[in-house]
């Protein structure tokens, strides 16, 4: 049975976020609409989830005794990661004290931070299918490893996101540059890396996967549509709902993933990475919260990804029906500077059938994600379109100052 408190009173149920990006914000607001009360946790002051939350906290997640510290001190009932770069050691042994609930569990918000993790765990552990790899933790070892598994071949340090660090390999003299990009990219210098085969794929897909409780009171996994999604650079510009596949490769995809989500256990979203060709499907990774390519869902499905999370954690029926196609398309902050205008905004919502989330980051950089246009249509590739419309017409500026 699931009760929840009156925010702000001694019986309220606290849920805190570490992170609070445009995802964790999108939770806060899930979280808020069902009375929960909310504490946001970011690096950096009026991150875009503080603007929204009951309390807005900024310590440096990566160092285990500021997250302890905090976390005795707000005692939340639950704790939810929305990045990877968390000090997990510090999750890990408050959840074994059992001072808290992490979700979906610290050992898979461990797992997941780190490719080696969750990579010999999906392979070696769980059998699945992945691109060939090898770690690596010296130049020398990365030179045999990459002849081995030959070329094309990609490199990325093992603890980064985002593309940071990660490169392709043509032939064995792209080696060394690889190399000391992926030092210099990964999020805390760990001197490790994976190098994995280059996998032809037709298209990938993001396999938003929930674990939430039945009727029957047991959790049980639902499948979101699968999401296709175009990257740049490791990061992704556009997404859509439902990307079409074939009945055997959907089937593939949903066994792999219900396979790794069912391993790592606990209750939420997953968003699960798999590259497909033909019938054939391959598992990239996993993140164990909501994922960036899943902003689609705010248009295309009746509960989005982050409604989904909120009532998954909470112990809360969940639905995963897709209820029209629709796409996403990526903001960029196009300049480096602080408090930036958007104009255009009302020429992009004259787009037809189209919406808009901007983010409300203190500062912008060229390449960080400021904003997303969203669009929905019968016609999918219509959807695509206006989605990269509306958001083409959001051009952002330096303000007065
Ligand atoms: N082995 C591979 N073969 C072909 N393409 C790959 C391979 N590995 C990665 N890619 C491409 O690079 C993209 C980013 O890779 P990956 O998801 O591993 O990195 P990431 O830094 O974790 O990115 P993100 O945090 O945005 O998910 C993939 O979505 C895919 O398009
Ligand atoms: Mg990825």
């Amino acid at each position: 049975m699931t009760a929840i408190g009156t925010p702000l009173s001694p019986n309220a149920t606290r849920v805190m976020l570490l992170g609070a990006g445009e995802l964790g914000r999108e939770v806060v607001i899930a979280l808020q609409r069902l009375g929960v009360e909310t504490i946001a946790v970011d690096r950096y002051d009026n991150a875009p989830g503080h603007q929204v939350a009951h309390h807005a906290r900024t310590i440096s997640m990566s160092d285990p005794d500021q997250l302890k510290a905090l976390i005795e001190a707000e005692k939340p009932d639950l704790v939810v990661p929305e990045i990877e770069a968390i000090a997990t050691e510090a999750l890990e042994e408050l959840e074994a004290a059992g001072a808290v609930r992490v979700i979906p569990t610290a050992l898979a918000a461990r797992l997941t931070m780190d490719r080696e993790g969750i990579r010999r765990l999906a392979a070696e552990t769980l059998d699945l299918p992945t691109s060939p790899y090898q770690f690596c933790g010296a130049l020398a070892e990365l030179q045999a490893a990459a002849d081995a598994i030959g070329y094309p071949c990609v490199v990325k340090p093992v603890m980064s996101s985002s593309g940071k660090g990660q490169s392709k390999l043509d032939g064995p003299g792209d080696v060394a540059a690889a190399w000391t990009y992926a030092m210099a990219g990964g999020r805390v210098s760990h001197g490790r890396v994976i190098v994995e085969g280059f996998i032809d794929f037709d298209y990938e897909i993001t396999l938003l996967t929930v674990r939430a409780r039945g009727d029957d009171g047991e959790v049980d996994t639902r499948f979101c549509a699968p999401i296709g999604h175009k990257q740049v650079d490791g990061d992704y510009v556009e997404s859509w709902q439902p990307h079409p596949m074939s009945e055997a490769a959907l089937d593939n995809a949903q066994r792999i993933a219900r396979t790794v989500t069912e391993s790592l256990g606990g209750q939420g979203v997953f968003g699960v990475e798999l590259f497909v060709k033909g019938d054939y499907v391959w598992f990239s990774e996993v993140s164990p919260r909501p994922h960036d390519t899943g902003m689609v869902t705010m248009i295309s499905q009746w509960q989005n990804e982050f409604e989904l999370h909120a009532r998954a954690i909470l112990g809360l029926p969940v639905d995963t029906t897709c209820r029209t196609p629709g796409a996403s398309a990526v903001i960029y902050g196009v300049l480096d500077a602080e408090g930036v205008v958007f104009d255009g905004v009302d020429e992009a919502l004259r787009v037809p059938r189209t919406d808009l989330r901007l983010f409300g980051k203190p500062e912008s950089f060229a390449k960080r994600r400021m904003g997303v246009a969203l669009a929905y249509d019968d016609d999918l590739d219509t959807a695509r379109r206006n989605a990269v419309e509306a958001a083409s017409r959001v051009r952002p500026r330096e303000g007065a100052s």
